[in-house]
């Protein structure tokens, strides 16, 4: 049995780690070598490093999103390493290190095809709360809008309206109430995080007579800024379709190559999504997870 260490992770370590991850996968390539430099740069972000003889062979990185949530990402093992309990030795590093900073919620994602994930995360009885699937659609040029919808930008007078909204169960989306962050980090959508996304001008709603009826929230990809990405949408039935439309005319307006998101598996929304001209960019779905640290 090799002996593993870990360790956070040094400036050093980036060509050890970035050449085992160029064979993460075996039909598709890694992002890690693009992401890395910002990822060890964030201070609320930490990435783990798992070392045989002072060599790395293995990562994982938490992201602390709130004063109790954290996000998991990047989770990787050299090939010629793996099956060795490396990621059961960086996990558990990593749910101490949250235990000492009192971080009570830790969430990830994982893909429907990637089994050795689902099946660790079935062991340590980590629920599934949500499945999402990703969705593109290109800018356009012009919307036809009804009369009586109007898209605008949420302002600050507005918030206490737009706030009762998100919780109300007439707006189709997801039950949980999830803002996607950049680099897709989903934290709970409460509302000092709401407040401060509008401020940021972020936030989009549709108006019907003066009442808001759809909301969404501009999120980003970590590593490419042309995409107009979102990273929350709900509204009520009438108003879905026409909000996706108008986002698509505003990713035009504002330049951007494309856009797309990460989008519950609601069927209605789902169906809206087709109609608004946005298709999904990959084939199976995403599992969301959520467990405590402390249990
Ligand atoms: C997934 C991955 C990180 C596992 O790393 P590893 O060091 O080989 O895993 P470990 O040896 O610590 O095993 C962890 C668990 O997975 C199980 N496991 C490992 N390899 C397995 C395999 N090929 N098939 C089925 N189960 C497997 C182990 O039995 C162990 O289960 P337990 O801890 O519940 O008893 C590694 O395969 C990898 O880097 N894969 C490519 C990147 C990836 O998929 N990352 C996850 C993205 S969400």
């Amino acid at each position: 049995m090799v002996e593993v260490q870990v360790r956070l992770a040094r400036a050093e370590d980036r060509e050890a780690v970035f050449a085992f991850c160029q064979h993460t996968w075996e039909n598709q390539s890694d992002y890690i070598h693009l992401v890395w430099d910002r990822w060890f740069a964030q201070p609320k972000g930490r990435i783990f490093v798992a070392v045989v003889n002072d060599v790395p062979v293995g990562i994982a990185r938490v992201f602390i999103v709130s004063d109790s949530e954290a996000w998991w990402e990047g989770l990787r093992v050299d090939r010629a390493y793996r099956g060795l309990g490396i990621a059961r030795i960086l996990n558990s590093q990593i749910q101490q290190f949250l235990r000492e900073n009192n971080i009570k919620i830790s969430r990830c994602i994982v893909r429907s095809e990637d089994k050795v994930m689902l099946g660790m995360m079935a062991r340590r009885n980590r629920s599934i709360i949500g499945h999402y699937i990703p969705h593109r659609s290109t800018p356009i040029s012009t919307v036809e809008s009804l009369s009586d919808l109007v898209f605008t930008q949420l302002n600050f007078p507005g918030i206490n309206l737009a706030w009762e909204l998100v919780n109300s169960s007439e707006f189709y989306g997801e039950n949980n109430c999830f803002y996607i962050g950049p680099g897709a980090k989903w934290q709970e959508l409460k509302i000092e995080l709401f407040k401060n996304l509008i401020e940021r001008g972020l936030v989009w709603g549709i108006k019907q007579s003066d009442r808001l009826v759809g909301l969404a929230i501009q999120s980003a990809l970590e590593r490419d800024k042309k995409v107009f990405w979102l990273g929350y949408i709900r509204g009520t039935k009438e108003s879905l379709q026409i909000l996706l439309l108008e986002l698509r005319h505003l990713a035009f307006q504002k330049k951007y190559s494309s856009l797309g998101g990460f989008f519950p598996t609601c069927d209605l929304l789902l169906n809206y999504l087709e109609k608004a001209g946005f298709w999904k960019s990959y084939t199976g779905e995403f599992s969301l997870f959520e467990w405590d640290d402390f249990s």
